[in-house]
């Protein structure tokens, strides 16, 4: 046994440790410790307290490669089956998103296909969109349910989220969308949300498949009233809550999450001063989901400048579902985060590590790279950080590829 207080120590590296979402935090040239699973030291090399041999059981050279935190995807419904592309030819056509699902397509068209799918069919379908996610930096990940709509399937689809944490270099937050439409068995709204209550959410909790629940307050969906007695039921449990809020009309979802204590509220294209100053005093993260703005070739834009100008993080996500956002790739949202919604470089980074992380609840753990914090890291062969929003296409090096071990003295 080695009695060196460190277990590996990262050298000739540069580091985006996003403090803030003013800031990158660039640490050229510098060297980040691990001890047990969490970063332990990091600065720049010559501040290393002596030789790295032997601070640290294992040294790795990062040839300059950068480290960042790993990303977080914070709004995915990435299990589901089929998919959607005819509906999206009808909206190249003219058709619009509520129209296709009041006719019966949307959600209900991939709810059909899901509760038709084997357990296995969807893991696979799943798994390899999973796959693609990681290849861009991500390490944490939020997956929904909600294209069940009934017990069995919504267990079925949070049961392949949970196995597919088993299997992949992954963290997943589980997170109960039965609210996300009325299922074809309820004609009465009431009575599917005390469904939800009474029997899909205490199942599935105690089965240790869920670690929020999540709502669809919209026009086509659900009303603040009739979401009231869900969130009052996950706050009796103890779950965290957060919303699908204004992103096609103003309902008031956000002030009736901010009293909820939301983790966050996502979309928010239509939230107005009253919504913002009501998440800013609850603390609740803005969640911006540019994927499904570009796929529905919206034209309302989230008021970013007031999000700031209240001081309400903003994170995004890919929204990664089978209808208005079929992505995976969360550099390629940071890009449209900037480009459709201006944010920074800054902002859009802090979106996907810092904020993301708050988002779900895990900000004392993870979403950037400081001492205490897990070593959960992206790696990636570029020159400056705004190169993976930048170039679509730019993939984080699988963990640890390509970094020799070597002795430093
Ligand atoms: O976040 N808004 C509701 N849910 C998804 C879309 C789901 C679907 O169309 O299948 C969203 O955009
Ligand atoms: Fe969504």
């Amino acid at each position: 046994m080695s009695n060196q207080q460190w277990d590996t120590l990262y050298l000739n590296a540069n580091l985006a440790t996003i403090p803030s979402d003013d800031d990158l935090g660039i640490i050229n040239n510098a060297a980040l410790a691990i001890k047990d699973g969490k970063i332990a030291w990091l600065g720049a090399r010559q501040a290393l307290p002596a030789a790295p041999t032997t601070l640290a059981n294992e040294c790795v050279d990062c040839a300059q490669q950068w480290i960042t935190p790993g990303l977080i995807d914070c709004h995915t419904h990435l299990v589901y089956a089929g998919n959607r592309s005819r509906e999206f030819a009808m909206r190249l056509a003219g058709q619009s998103y509520a129209e296709i699902a009041k006719a019966g397509g949307g959600i209900l068209s991939t709810v059909q296909a899901t509760r038709q799918a084997s357990l296995e069919a969807l893991y696979q379908q799943s798994a390899q969109r999973l796959q693609t996610c990681l290849q861009c930096g991500v390490t944490t990940i939020e997956i929904k349910s909600g294209y069940g709509l009934d017990l069995d399937t919504e267990m079925k689809m949070l049961r392949v989220a949970q196995m597919l944490e088993q299997n992949f270099p992954v963290r997943i937050q589980k997170t109960l969308l039965a609210a996300h439409t009325l299922p074809p068995e309820f004609s009465q709204v009431e009575a599917y949300i005390e469904h939800i209550c009474q029997q899909i959410l205490p199942q599935l909790y105690a089965q240790g498949l869920v670690d929020a629940v999540d709502a669809f307050c919209e026009k086509i969906a659900f009303s603040t009233q009739q979401l009231e007695p869900l969130f009052a039921r996950a706050k009796q449990l103890g779950l965290p809550v957060k919303l699908h809020a204004e992103q096609l009309s103003n309902q008031h979802g956000a002030q009736m999450a901010a009293r909820y204590q939301a983790l966050s509220v996502d979309h928010l294209e239509y939230i107005d001063a009253a919504g913002v100053q009501a998440i800013a005093a609850a603390g609740t993260v803005a969640v911006l989901l540019p994927g499904a703005f570009y796929y529905l070739q919206e034209t309302q834009k989230p008021p970013v400048e007031l999000l700031r100008q209240y001081k309400v993080p903003i994170a995004i996500a890919t929204d990664c579902n089978p209808g208005s956002s079929p992505i995976t790739a969360l550099p390629w949202v940071m890009n449209m985060a900037c480009i459709l919604f201006g944010l920074t470089i800054e902002q859009a980074w802090a979106a996907v590590t810092l904020h993301a992380a708050k988002a779900l609840g895990l900000e004392q753990c993870i979403g950037s790279l400081s001492v205490g914090k897990l070593a959960e890291f992206a790696f990636w062969e570029i020159s400056h950080p705004a190169e993976v929003i930048y170039q679509l296409g730019t993939f984080a090096k699988p963990a640890n590829a390509d970094l020799t071990k070597v002795k430093f003295d």
